[in-house]
């Protein structure tokens, strides 16, 4: 029996599209699902004519790959890797890899490594993103683990990975979680990215009084700029001319207003806290979801809580133009914030990560993939130990040039009663890491007041604690 060079466990939208691109590229493959009408039907219409072989038990699946044997699990993060990783594991011999592509929690990954690798058995945690269509002609690859398992799969995730001007978009994360780790941080700035967004669309159409065609050719336009030309500016801009055949209306007026999430963003979030990284713009996206979906609340909240009243009175042109602006510079600090978190993790966690190869590998296939990839790639080239994005030379003066459009974007918001979390956020963010001195000496000094925690003094050196005493007792 011919034996096949690529396994795929899971045959749902991404292991079916993955398998087929990997089909595509030369490397005949093998695939199982647990249950065996997805598999009947991969193979009678999308697989129909490829080179693959279905087996309806993990056995025959096994014994169909070639040793040693490389095996892509896509199936729902959590329990479900695990169950396959068990039944998997009697199965297979020394050098095999098992490489999981879903969106796993890091700290699974490392444990699961642990566990597999005494056993002479390989394991990668890939990250994968492009959904849907970047799975089958290209996604972008984060794949993690050690490193002489990448290599052996290399050939094969340059193939199939997304193909920009400056290579594949895949690369060595580095050991153990990382690849997951970063995958997650990338899922954080979509979300980000995806706020952003969000707040531009209601600003534009609730103050500037913007159509869904105006809509459509406002962001049509700024994705046909340097900055902000992105696969999700162009998607947003796909998305407002289409109509629902049943209402004649503009289909995305029509969806409820109540964002999901698997939960990526907010393990960015929490990721984060720990490692004492502030990322506000992602907390404001990740915040931004969770109201939405106090649908009921904010119907009866709006019969009682009224806002302000008046109209924007400015040019509609020149207020585009500082959304743009606005959105652009907090898109920056949405990044500054993300690049920042993987440089603290690296750090602690020994990952090496190299932050210009993340910014590349993410500048096709991906769902942030953008133009502005390549320049946050050239920043870390100039300065591989830059400490924060907003000091890169072209960053800090974007930000310097608009900074006037951003602040009156927001103000305008907060005068008409419009959020814009993570526009604020991310100002907020700029604002706070530019300014020498912060309240916090006020922090310190009630810390110090109510619990002896000490504080220290910018003009000596040394810990100190003070009986703050009122003032009359203090004469
Ligand atoms: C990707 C995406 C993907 C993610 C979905 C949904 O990179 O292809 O990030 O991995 O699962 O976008 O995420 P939420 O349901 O959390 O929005």
């Amino acid at each position: 029996m011919t034996l096949q060079s690529f396994g795929v466990i899971g045959l749902a939208v991404m292991g079916e599209n993955i398998a087929l691109n990997v089909e595509r590229n030369g490397f005949p493959i093998a695939v199982y699902n647990r249950s065996r009408d997805k598999t009947d039907r991969f193979m009678a219409e999308r697989a129909q004519g490829r080179n693959a072989k279905a087996s309806f038990t993990l056995e025959d699946f096994v014994a169909s790959l070639e040793r040693p044997r490389k095996i892509l699990v896509m199936v729902q993060a959590g329990k479900p890797v695990d169950a396959v990783i068990g039944q998997l594991k009697p199965l297979l011999n020394e050098g095999d890899i098992i490489i999981d592509g879903g969106n796993s929690w890091y700290e699974d990954t490392e444990r699961r490594t642990q566990d597999l690798e005494p056993t002479g058995l390989r394991y990668l945690g890939m990250g994968v993103s492009g959904g849907e269509e970047g799975a089958l002609n290209g996604p972008s690859l984060m794949p993690g683990g050690t490193e002489s398992s990448y290599q052996y799969l290399s050939p094969i995730f340059n193939k199939i990975a997304a193909q920009v001007d400056d290579g594949a978009c895949v690369t060595y994360i580095g050991p153990g979680g990382s690849g997951h780790y970063v995958k997650m941080v990338h899922n954080g700035i979509e979300y980000g990215d995806m706020q952003l967004i969000a707040e531009a669309y209601d600003l534009l159409k609730n103050v500037a009084g913007l159509d869904s065609k105006q809509l459509h050719e406002v962001f049509a336009e700024w994705n046909t700029t340097d900055e902000l030309n992105s696969f999700l500016i162009e998607i947003t801009a796909n998305i407002f001319p289409y109509i629902d055949p049943d209402t004649k209306k503009p289909l995305v007026e029509l969806v409820m207003d109540a964002a999901g999430q698997k939960g990526t963003g907010r393990w960015t979030v929490q990721t984060a806290l720990d490692l004492g990284v502030p990322v506000p713009t992602i907390v404001a996206a990740v915040n931004s979801r969770i109201i939405s979906s106090y649908k009921e609340e904010r119907i009866a909240a709006s019969k009682q809580l009224t806002g302000p009243s008046g109209k924007y009175d400015g040019q509609t042109k020149e207020f585009i133009n500082m959304v743009r602006d606005a959105l652009y510079c907090s898109k920056i600090c949405s990044y500054a914030q993300g690049m920042a978190l993987l440089y603290k993790a690296s750090n602690t966690y020994n990952w090496n990560l190299q932050l210009g190869e993340m910014a590349r590998i993410w500048k096709g296939g991906c769902i942030i993939r953008a133009g502005f990839l390549n320049k946050i790639k050239n920043a870390y080239a100039e300065n591989a130990s830059l400490a924060n994005l907003l000091l890169a030379p072209e960053f800090k003066q974007t930000i310097l040039d608009r900074q006037n459009a951003w602040r009156s974007v927001i103000m305008t918001a907060a005068k008409l009663g419009i959020p814009v979390p993570a526009f604020s956020a991310s100002l907020d963010y700029f604002d706070s890491y530019r300014r020498e001195r912060l309240p916090q000496n006020l922090t310190q000094a009630q810390r110090d007041y109510f619990g002896a925690h000490t504080y220290k003094r910018i003009d000596k050196e040394g810990t100190f604690h003070t009986e703050w005493v009122p003032v009359e007792e203090s004469k």
